[in-house]
């Protein structure tokens, strides 16, 4: 007999999952299909892995800075061996919680590649095939690596991202192909170990997407600490050279340079993953690759949603969930939960980015006249106490309303103190309202009181 769902979910990872916990708080029958183990890229090989890795390194870095002091004493030394096995036991312990989560709501997991028939029929192909009736399907195929085409980029030791978070090798020099997200998250990662790394990027600046100041600090910061970058860098190949090493050939500024290295990280962008997805003529409305969806998730075929990095965006597990939900409350009749349009970004430096809402230059481009508020954290007294580098939070707020429009921080724990912010952005809050709150002393988050305060 044909297996019958009102939902069927294909891809486990962070969207797929979390729709289908909102499924079952719906009452709607659910079946997840997952090719691999669940909890997708951010669990495999993206944002757990990464900051299992990274807080390891930079534990490590900062005890070295203490040593400096002469606050600690003796050899300090990381086991990569021991942080790769953390990782993974972290790793574990997050797959075993969500696959408890899929039975206590009664989710189908079934494993297995999914593609789509037609409107109402999934296959899933594994060591057979079989075919299952879907009322509703929820396409989250999340991405996959953008492995840039350069010469020599199939040669040993060219890594993408995942592939360097499962090594246990500490290279003494890695080049960086890519300033965005992940080369700077890696560029911070490897110089805490005590790698000598080189950033190749071919945007003008890193984080070309963030706020310039940030863009610039940041540079500013891993320059103190050695790490070389360089920008408008056109990689042109990559060699073996005579020593076992690797050489990578780029131009800059008309000029043709080399950056030598054990070893090079790929991190040039992702792709959204959905090659394979459709099954003869069957199709849904795409744009470079990626699937498209309305203000309800829904694509150009009705009943048929998609959520998450194969949606193309901002590519981050939280914006996958949120548009997870809105779209399993829309197939259930219900108003969206998440506010979609505030969608904050977070890059795990040391010391850590994070932005909300709009920066400065896109509240000019829309038109809005504001008012730019900025708090060095230098003046911060537990930035100060706990040895972080320079930092700063700067406000965004339409001058006239004095309305929060946006935040840029960068800052130890900005990562987790920029929720503030996108509160007061997502609730049309004012300087004010966010200058009334009293912050305890000493933290960090004193900064932002301090930020929003005349
Ligand atoms: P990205 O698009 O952020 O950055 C890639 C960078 O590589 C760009 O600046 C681009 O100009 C540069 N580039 C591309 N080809 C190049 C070449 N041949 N030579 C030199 N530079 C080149 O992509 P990234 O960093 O790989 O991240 C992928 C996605 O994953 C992003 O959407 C990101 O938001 C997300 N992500 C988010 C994280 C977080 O929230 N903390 C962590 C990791 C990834």
């Amino acid at each position: 007999m044909e297996e019958r769902f009102e939902l069927v979910i294909i891809g486990g990872g962070p969207a797929g999952y979390t729709a289908a916990i909102e499924a079952a708080k719906h009452g709607i029958k659910t079946a997840l299909i997952e090719k691999d183990t669940l909890g997708g890229t951010c669990l495999q090989r993206g944002c757990i892995p990464t900051k299992t890795i990274l807080h390891g390194a930079s534990l490590y870095a900062k005890a070295q800075r203490e040593k400096e002091k002469g606050i600690f004493g003796g050899e300090l030394k990381i086991h990569m061996g021991m942080l790769q096995e953390h990782k993974r036991e972290v790793i574990h312990q997050l797959q075993e919680g969500i696959a408890m989560l899929m039975k206590k709501n009664k989710v189908q997991v079934i494993s297995g590649t999914g593609s789509i028939l037609d409107r109402h029929t999934v296959l899933v192909k594994e060591e057979g095939e079989r075919k299952i009736f879907a009322e509703k399907i929820l396409i989250a195929t999340g991405s996959k690596t953008a492995v840039p085409k350069i010469p020599g980029w199939n040669l040993k030791n060219v890594l993408t991202s995942s592939e360097i978070l499962d090594s246990e090798e500490i290279f003494p020099r890695l080049t960086i192909i890519g300033g965005g997200v992940i080369g700077m998250e890696f560029a911070s990662i490897y110089s805490d170990l005590g790698c000598q790394v080189t950033v190749l990027e071919f945007m003008d600046r890193i984080l070309g997407n963030m706020d310039r100041e940030i863009s610039q600090n940041l540079k500013m910061i891993l320059k103190k600490r050695g790490v070389e970058i360089h920008t408008g860098a056109k990689v042109e190949e990559i060699k073996q050279g005579p020593q076992g090493n690797l050489i990578c050939t780029y131009q800059e500024k008309e000029e043709r340079k080399e950056a030598v290295s054990e070893g090079i990280l790929l991190a040039a962008g992702r792709h959204p993953a959905a090659e394979g997805l459709f099954e003869g003529s069957f199709e849904i409305e795409t744009e470079g690759g990626r699937i498209l969806t309305d203000e309800n998730g829904e694509t150009s075929v009705r009943g048929i949603y998609g959520a998450g990095d194969v949606t193309g965006g901002s590519m981050l597990a939280h914006a996958a969930s949120a548009q997870a939900v809105n779209a399993v409350r829309h197939m259930a009749g219900k108003p969206p939960l998440l506010e979609l349009s505030c969608i904050p970004g977070c890059v795990y430096t040391d010391p850590e980015i994070a932005c909300t809402g709009l920066t400065q230059d896109e509240a000019k481009k829309q038109g809005l006249e504001v008012l730019v508020k900025k708090y060095p954290m230098s003046a911060n007294g537990k930035t100060v106490l706990s040895g972080e580098d320079r930092g700063f939070i700067k406000v965004v707020a339409e001058k006239e309303s004095r309305r929060i429009l946006g935040a840029q921080m960068m800052c130890a724990r900005a990562t987790d103190m920029i929720s503030q912010f996108s509160a007061a952005v997502v609730n049309r809050q004012t300087l004010e309202d966010l200058g009334r709150v009293i912050y305890p002393h000493p933290t960090f988050s004193e900064g932002i009181g301090e930020a929003v305060r005349d």
